[in-house]
């Protein structure tokens, strides 16, 4: 089943054609992971989330990718309202098997994007995927001219404490009207100007 959705989102299978080519914008940024893998970023569509759903196996996966908000089991065709998809800057990450990563820059006052449902397919983690989305998001959010990215992230998800750590996020004070969890840091990272663009080739 994975294979088969999948395999409907591969750049090169029969008829499939990049949203923004579609668009007539330039299609896809090469971007480099960690071991020199080539992948593609574009803007994600909602049918990119029928893939994301299939990554995710159990209510605290689907608690540590999207937050307390989103119904477990989820349901594919309902998602994109859920997640404000057409509210945000969307971004998708794509190697040579489909779809690699997707997340998400909602803007959230002005200067401020806020980064959210980040997730890398379970197969090619710890490669530099999740490095090379956020890199993407955050250029992303900086070419559209905000200047600070915000996030929540559970103080038990090591894995992405880590990645956003290792990219610079501090913790902060959440801003006010922010209901405050226990299980969770707010965090936050300036966009200069010399990080706009930087993922892009
Ligand atoms: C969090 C997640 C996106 C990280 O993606 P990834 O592709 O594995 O991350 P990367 O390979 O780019 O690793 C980035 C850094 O985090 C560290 N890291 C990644 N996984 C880790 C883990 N399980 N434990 C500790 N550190 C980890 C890496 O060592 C790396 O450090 P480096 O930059 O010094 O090399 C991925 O684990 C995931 O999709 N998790 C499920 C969804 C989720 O929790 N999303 C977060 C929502 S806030």
């Amino acid at each position: 089943m994975l294979a088969a959705v999948q395999q409907a989102h591969r750049v090169d299978a029969p008829g499939y054609t990049c949203p923004m080519a579609r668009e007539r914008r330039s299609c896809a940024t090469t971007l480099r992971v960690g071991r020199l893998v080539s992948v593609h970023s574009r803007i994600a569509v909602p049918i990119d989330l029928e893939v994301v759903a299939s990554w995710i196996g159990s209510k605290r996966e689907c608690e540590l990718w999207a937050g307390p908000g989103i119904p477990f089991p989820l349901e594919p065709s309902a998602l994109p309202a859920q997640i404000d998809m057409p509210g945000a800057m969307n971004v998708a990450l794509v190697d040579g098997l489909g779809l690699a990563a997707f997340g998400q820059a909602i803007p959230r006052s002005p200067g401020r994007a806020h980064l959210a449902r980040v997730i890398v397919r379970p197969d090619v983690r710890r490669q530099g995927m999740g490095r090379a989305l956020v890199e993407a998001l955050v250029s992303r959010a900086g070419k559209a001219g905000f200047s600070l990215i915000t996030l929540y992230v559970y103080r038990d998800n090591a894995a992405a404490a880590t990645l956003y750590s290792h990219l610079g996020f501090v913790r902060a004070e959440r801003p006010p009207g922010h209901s405050s969890s226990p299980d969770s840091w707010f965090l936050q990272r300036s966009i200069g100007p010399a990080t706009v663009g930087a993922s892009a080739q």
